[in-house]
């Protein structure tokens, strides 16, 4: 809801922009949010203004930095509202885009800073950041063409070894949120390794996010049947592909702005015989179209120094019904932990880590559904300073991720992982359905949208 409002007083102003104010003129400035008051009134554009009052400028300083961080989403056909990929964009824009900077909401980035570190970090260095509140402050002066800085260097385009696209066009039926899921075969006759993991929107503006699941050979007939059963291309799902238990693991996930990700000496081993679900959260503003057919595209390996396994880590007895979210809670905290080193190998023989073997964490992300507000994974190592994992100070369901550690983590015997949930059940933090906003009711682990999960999810290997 409070999206939609956003998105609909950015639309107005971009209206009014057009009309009453193009770029440069005092309106134009004034709405740039100057404050300082020096340079009120000046014209912001060109080199006509007192360029000396001009701490920096849009082709000189800041074109880099809202190319790099903001027009990636910020473009014409892609999933932001409006562009900024211009100078012209940049300066109409540049009023309202201080207060999303100021709370970090804008690059989203969800994991705190102060956690860990990951790669593919998307959030904006604090120079950057001082320099483009900076600029806003001052009018937003565009500055000289001249200075504008080369074009960076092409990234590295990677052979991909698997293109596999939805299997038919699907046209989502349901808004605004159509969540689906879509069954593709795994057409390899030998074992493979998955090194590099990458998806493909075909319908930029309505793709919100998407979560690849491996399913083993033996489960893959369980899933061909959600979607038989099921009208139209792929099946329902919401959070999880369906099928209950846990014998699919979490391939990747992708949300707009999520960088193509490989490493060569890493891999997800893959049987002959598997299959994959995508899982497709669909963001349309009504339902008539087009249809999208987007494309998962992996990097393959024979072999791999470092094979990884994907686990579940979760309270198995929060499936059971002991994760109560009362109605109408504002705060509710579930947490949970354990010294995973101790039944890992019983549990999941698959990832190769004996019961009482320490194990490393490569990746690692975190799951709940639309009311939760934050989550923490965090190693609880004896005697010495707790770690942390991951911590996602503001929940949105829309930007999951999985979040490769800079530094994996080495997780010992006696060390206790410790995953806390927190959400909010509230009267006000209910969703609204047809006009209508919901009731709170009593909210327990489930797979539906009116259902909770706090679940963890590593990739790991034994130590090397
Ligand atoms: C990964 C994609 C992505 C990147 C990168 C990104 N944005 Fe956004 N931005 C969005 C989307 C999508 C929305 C619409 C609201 C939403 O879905 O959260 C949005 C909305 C906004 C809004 C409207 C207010 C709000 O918070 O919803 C502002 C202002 C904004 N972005 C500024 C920026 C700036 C400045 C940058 C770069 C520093 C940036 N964005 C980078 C995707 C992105």
């Amino acid at each position: 809801m409070n999206r939609r409002l956003a998105l609909a007083v950015l639309g107005v102003f971009a209206l009014g922009c057009q009309n009453a104010a193009p770029a440069g003129d005092e309106e134009g400035s004034a709405a740039a949010g100057t404050t300082d008051g020096s340079s009120g009134g000046e014209p912001a554009t060109g080199t006509t203004g007192d360029a000396s009052d001009w701490r920096y400028t849009y082709w000189r300083d800041t074109k880099a930095i809202l190319d790099k961080h903001c027009a990636t989403c910020h473009r014409p056909g892609d999933v932001a509202p409006f562009s900024l990929a211009t100078a012209e964009e940049a300066q109409m824009f540049a009023g309202v885009l201080a207060p999303a900077i100021l709370d970090g909401t804008m690059p989203p980035w969800p994991p705190a800073a102060e956690c860990n570190r990951y790669d593919h970090d998307r959030s904006l260095p604090a120079a950057d950041r001082e320099v483009l509140l900076t600029w806003i402050d001052d009018g937003a002066p565009l500055g000289d063409p001249a200075d504008a800085p080369p074009s960076g260097p092409e990234a590295p385009s990677i052979a991909w070894d698997l293109d596999l696209p939805l299997p038919e066009p699907y046209l989502a039926t349901q808004s605004p949120d159509d969540y689906r899921c879509f069954v593709l075969d795994w057409p390899e006759d030998q074992l493979k390794y998955v090194v590099g993991f990458d998806v493909v929107p075909d319908v930029r503006p309505i793709v919100h996010h998407a979560i690849a699941f491996l399913i083993p050979p033996g489960s893959v007939t369980t899933y061909k049947n959600l979607d038989a059963a099921d009208e139209g291309p792929g099946y329902t799902c919401f959070g999880s592909p369906g099928g209950g238990g846990f014998s699919q693991q979490w391939l990747g996930a992708w949300a707009p702005g999520t960088q193509p990700s490989l490493d060569e000496r890493r891999g997800i081993p893959v049987q002959p015989g598997s299959a994959i679900v995508l899982q497709m959260h669909y963001h349309p503003m009504d339902t008539g179209g087009p249809a999208d057919r987007t494309r998962l595209r992996l990097k393959l390996a024979d072999s791999v120094e470092v094979p990884l396994h994907v686990i579940p880590f979760t309270n198995p007895e929060w499936l059971g019904g002991s994760m109560q979210i009362p109605a109408g809670e504002p705060r509710v905290v579930h947490d949970f932990e354990v010294d995973l080193t101790s039944f890992i190998g019983d549990f999941f023989p698959q990832a190769g880590v004996q019961n009482g073997e320490p194990f490393v964490m490569h990746e690692v992300s975190l799951h709940m559904h639309t009311r939760g507000r934050r989550a923490s994974l965090e190693l609880d190592r004896q005697g010495a300073e707790d770690e942390c994992a991951l911590y996602i100070p503001n929940w949105d369901f829309s930007w999951q991720g999985g979040y490769r550690l800079k530094a994996p983590m080495t997780v010992k015997p006696g060390d206790r992982l410790r995953l806390t949930c927190e959400w909010d059940n509230s009267a006000a933090n209910q969703p609204i359905v047809d006009g209508v906003q919901l009731d709170p009711v009593d909210i327990f682990w489930g797979e539906g949208t009116g259902d909770e999960m706090c679940l963890a999810v590593l990739t790991v290997s034994p130590v090397q």
